[in-house]
C-alpha cells in the first residue's frame, strides 16, 4: 500500500463499533437464555473469530451486515467442539472464552496466529486452574496451544498484576459458575464494558473502586445491545485530524465510556482543539467527536491513565512526535505483549520515518516537533494498530511511504482505508 503525502482531511466519518464490545455481545448473547439482536457489530476478523469459536460449539449465531442475531441456551447450552477453535489474531476471544470454558464440562483445544503464541496467558491459566478448570498447553498453559477441560468451580479472590480487563473478565465469567462470591482486584481500573454488559443481560455485579465481586449461579437473560464506535479506532482520526495541516474532521456515534477516554483526555493536555457532543446509549455513552488542525505541546503519560489508553499508545507515539517539547510515556510495559512488543515497532517504524523516538523499559520517550521525512519502507509488522499509525503518518512525511502487511488493519478496521480516502482531499 503506497500512499501520497500533502492531503489535509477533512469531512466526517462513522466509525465501525467498538472491538471489545461486539466480542462480548456475541459471547453473553451465546450465555444468554433467549435471542439477543446485535446492532453495529464490528465486522473486524478479531469479532468474526468469536462468532465462529461459538458456533463450533453448537449455538446459533446470524450475521447479517452490522446486525448479529444470536440464539442463547446458557452456559450448559455450549456443546463440545469437534476440532480446534481458532481465535485468529484476538487476545479478547482466547482469554474470555477461557474463563467461559472453566465451567463447562467438556474438552477443548484452543489455538491462533503467530502473535497469539507469543501472548502470556498464564494470567488467565493459573487462575482459573485455582478455580478448578484442568488446563494444559505450550510451557505448562502459558501459550497457545491450550486445552481445557472446564468442571465444578470455586469462588476465588483474585488479585491481578496488571490492570487488564480481559484478565478480569476471564475470571468474572468463571465467577458466574463457580459456588461463592469471586473478587477480581486490580492495581488500576480497567475497561469495564464486561460490567455493564452484564448488567444488561441481568446479572448482579458488585463494584468497589479497582475491585469487582459476581456471586456464582446467576443466569443472563437476552437483550438488545447497540455498538458504540470503537475509540480506539477513532483515536486514528482524531490523531489525524490535530496533525495534518489544514483538516477537520467530526466522528460520529463514538463511544466514551470513562474507562477509554484517555485518548481525549491527552488531546486536551496536548493543547489539541477537540469539541464533545454527548448523547446518550442505554449501558455505554456516546458521543459525536470534531477535531481541527492544532498547535500542540508534550506531555507526562503514566500512572492509572495508562489501562485508560492503552491501545491508542502507537498513534499518541506518532502524535507527540509533532508536540513542541518533551513527551514521556511510562508504566506501559503492558505494550511489549500486545499484537507486537509495540515498544519495539512503534519506535522501530517511527525512527525510520526520521522521528526522535527512544524506547524505555516501560514506554517512550519523544522529542518534538520533528517534520517526518517517508521516502521508506515501513511494516505493520502484522499488528493492526501499528499498520493505523503508519498510514496516518504518510500524510505527514515529505515524501510517499510504502506500508508492508497493510492487511493487518482488516483485525479491527476494514473500512479503514476506505474512510481515509473520503476524508483525504487536495
Ligand atoms: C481488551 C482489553 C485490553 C485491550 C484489548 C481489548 C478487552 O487488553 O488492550 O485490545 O476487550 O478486554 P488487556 O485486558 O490485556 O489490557
Amino acid at each position: 500500500m503506497k500512499f501520497k503525502n500533502g492531503s489535509s482531511l477533512r469531512g466526517e466519518i462513522t466509525v465501525p463499533g467498538d472491538k471489545s464490545i461486539s466480542h462480548r455481545a456475541v459471547m453473553f448473547g451465546a450465555l444468554a437464555y433467549g435471542q439477543t439482536n446485535i446492532e453495529n457489530f464490528l465486522t473486524g476478523e478479531d469479532c468474526l473469530s468469536t462468532i465462529s469459536c461459538f458456533r463450533q460449539m453448537g449455538v446459533d449465531i446470524q450475521l447479517h451486515g452490522k446486525q448479529v442475531t444470536v440464539v442463547g441456551k446458557g452456559f450448559s447450552g455450549l456443546q463440545e467442539p469437534k476440532t480446534v477453535l481458532d481465535v485468529g489474531n484476538s487476545g479478547t476471544t482466547t482469554r474470555l472464552l477461557l474463563g467461559i470454558l472453566a465451567g463447562s464440562p467438556f474438552h477443548a483445544c484452543i489455538i491462533g496466529d503467530e502473535s497469539i503464541a507469543k501472548r502470556p496467558m498464564d494470567r488467565v491459566t493459573i487462575p482459573l486452574r485455582k478455580m478448578g478448570a484442568q488446563i494444559d498447553g505450550r510451557e505448562h498453559g502459558t501459550f497457545t496451544p491450550i486445552s481445557i477441560r472446564g468442571g465444578n468451580l470455586n469462588a476465588i479472590h483474585h488479585q491481578s498484576k496488571v490492570a487488564s480487563a480481559q484478565v478480569k473478565s476471564a475470571i468474572l465469567l468463571a465467577g458466574l459458575q463457580a459456588n461463592g462470591i469471586t473478587t477480581v482486584e486490580e492495581p488500576y481500573k480497567s475497561r469495564d464494558h464486561t460490567e455493564r454488559m452484564l448488567k444488561a443481560f441481568g446479572v448482579h455485579i458488585e463494584e468497589n473502586g479497582c475491585s469487582v465481586s459476581i456471586k456464582g449461579g446467576q443466569s443472563l437473560t437476552a437483550t438488545n445491545i447497540y455498538v458504540p464506535g470503537d475509540i480506539s479506532s477513532a483515536a486514528f482520526f482524531l490523531v489525524a485530524g490535530a496533525i495534518v495541516p489544514n483538516s477537520q474532521i467530526t466522528l460520529r456515534n463514538v463511544g466514551i465510556n470513562p474507562t477509554r477516554t484517555g485518548i481525549i483526555e491527552v488531546l486536551k493536555e496536548m493543547g489539541a482543539s477537540l469539541t464533545i457532543e454527548e448523547k446518550g446509549n442505554a449501558f455505554e455513552p456516546m458521543a459525536d467527536l470534531t477535531i481541527e488542525t492544532s498547535s500542540l505541546v508534550g506531555t507526562e503519560i503514566s500512572g492509572e491513565i495508562i489501562p485508560r489508553l492503552i491501545d491508542e499508545i502507537p498513534i499518541i507515539a506518532l502524535l507527540a512526535t509533532q508536540a513542541e517539547g518533551t513527551t514521556v510515556i511510562k508504566d506501559a510495559a503492558e505494550l511489549k505483549v500486545k499484537e507486537t512488543n509495540r515498544i519495539d515497532t512503534v519506535v522501530q517504524e517511527l525512527k525510520k520515518l526520521g522521528a526522535n523516538i527512544e524506547a524505555t523499559d516501560d514506554g517512550m520517550i519523544i522529542k518534538g516537533k520533528t517534520p517526518l521525512k517517508g521516502g521508506t519502507t515501513v511494516s505493520s509488522h502484522g499488528d493492526h494498530r501499528i499498520g493505523m499509525m503508519l498510514a496516518i503518518a504518510s500524510f505527514i512525511c515529505h515524501e510517499s511511504i510504502f506500508l508492508e502487511n497493510a492487511e493487518a488493519i482488516n483485525v479491527s478496521y476494514p473500512s479503514f482505508f476506505e474512510h481515509l480516502h473520503l476524508l483525504a482531499t487536495t
